[in-house]
């Protein structure tokens, strides 16, 4: 695996090749990132993956300074996966001089749900995308669904500005718990790790309610919000939209089955969780 820090040496380390695959990456990799790599893999061509704490998308009160950073372990893991190039900047390497142009996703997309609560949050996603989308140039880029906002907001970005790159999503790896792998979980204390699965049996619930033909969306929200700070969590939102544009589905579109998710984020103690589950 080739290791690139500078955008220069990765422009260089990328000339020569076709059909790359990026998976882009906050680092901290857990086996959730692994198996976006082996979806990247399954492309067939090289594989390049991004390792970068982007400050763009951390408000002010959240954990930029310590969010983890595990640069020795996570390019071992990027080996062993497989990788073909790990590109890991350092911030002067990735913003040089301020980022002052910017990608800024319609409010109709990036202001609800995590963009209403983490103001600024998908500007600054959509930003360092489109600026890794320009330096390596891939044919696939693979993100997660458990980030189903980010990957809505993604797959719009691309085909706004007509960029030649399929967006894969990826399943949520989940433990035999049913617990979404997320670096955040490393946060959790013992007693938090065993109450933190219920976040998505409280989903689950209400999925396996709507498909057993429940139509009431606004009730069963709200029954999703009150379990879980029944539960002690500190819900920011429960949500059942659209697949597509994460909007509020019709009655009619509920009546029908039209494809829907069930989004959810909440805090266990100072730890803020999101998960949720197509329809
Ligand atoms: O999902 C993440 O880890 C980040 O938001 C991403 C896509 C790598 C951009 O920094």
């Amino acid at each position: 695996m080739k290791v690139v820090h500078t955008i220069e040496a990765l422009h260089a380390a990328v000339r020569d090749l076709k059909n790359i695959t990026l998976v882009p990456t906050m680092g901290n990799l857990h086996d959730g990132h692994i198996s976006l790599m082996r979806l990247a893999k399954q492309q067939g061509g090289p594989v390049a993956a991004s390792v970068f704490v982007n400050r763009l998308q951390f408000g002010p009160n959240e954990d930029f300074d310590t969010y983890p950073r595990t640069f020795q372990a996570d390019a071992e893991k990027l080996e062993k996966a497989g990788v073909d190039i790990m590109f890991a900047p350092s911030e002067k390497d990735m913003y040089p001089v301020p980022q002052e142009y910017r990608v800024i996703p319609p409010d109709s997309l990036a202001g609800i749900l995590e963009g209403y609560f983490r103001p600024g949050f998908f500007n600054g996603v959509a930003t360092v995308v489109m600026k890794l989308f320009c330096a390596v140039r891939p044919v696939n880029a693979v993100f997660g669904k458990k980030d189903y906002q980010q990957l809505m907001i993604i797959r719009r970005m691309v085909e706004q500005f007509a960029l030649p790159i399929k967006i894969i999503g990826a399943e949520i790896h989940r433990g035999d718990n049913g617990l979404a792998m997320s670096s955040r979980n490393g946060y959790l204390s013992a007693e938090q790790l065993a109450e933190a699965p219920n976040l998505y049996r409280i989903l689950k619930t209400a999925v396996d309610q709507i498909r057993a033909g429940n139509q009431d969306i606004d009730a069963l929200e709200k029954q999703a919000m009150d379990a879980l700070k029944a539960r002690g969590w500190v819900p920011d939102y429960v949500s059942i939209c659209r697949q597509y544009n994460l909007q509020k589905p019709t009655a009619n579109e509920v009546a029908k089955k039209e494809p829907l998710v069930i989004l959810a984020a909440a805090k266990i103690g100072d730890t803020r969780l999101i998960d949720n589950i197509e329809i």
